[in-house]
């Protein structure tokens, strides 16, 4: 999606935590960093869990399927195999909601 798409309420994504959304057919996770929200895709590219179940550490998401440690700023796993890049999406907040848009 290139132009901003209205996600959520801001207020429904709290501090230390995170919430898949599907946005224009695109399931996206929203975390909410120290007040600062990252959003990236939010299927595991392993294979296939919701990042959502898992464990948000810092700027980290770990995946509770088998472990796969993703970075929120640059969309890359870690894990004992290549796996390709989570797509990663720009969000913005306006008067109380949440917008994203694909970068
Ligand atoms: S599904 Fe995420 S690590 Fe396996």
């Amino acid at each position: 999606m290139r132009e901003f798409a209205k996600a959520v309420e801001s207020s429904k994504v709290p501090p230390g935590t995170m919430m898949t959304i599907s946005v224009d057919g695109e399931d996206i996770l929203i975390a909410n960093v120290e007040g600062k929200f990252y959003g990236v895709g939010a299927i595991c590219k392993h294979e296939q869990w919701d990042l959502s179940e898992g464990t948000l550490s810092d700027t980290t998401v770990t995946c509770a399927g088998h472990g796969t440690v993703w970075d929120l700023k640059t969309g890359k796993g870690i894990f004992d195999e290549p796996l390709a890049n989570e797509p990663l999406y720009e969000i913005k907040e306006v008067e109380g909601f949440l917008f994203v848009r694909g970068r």
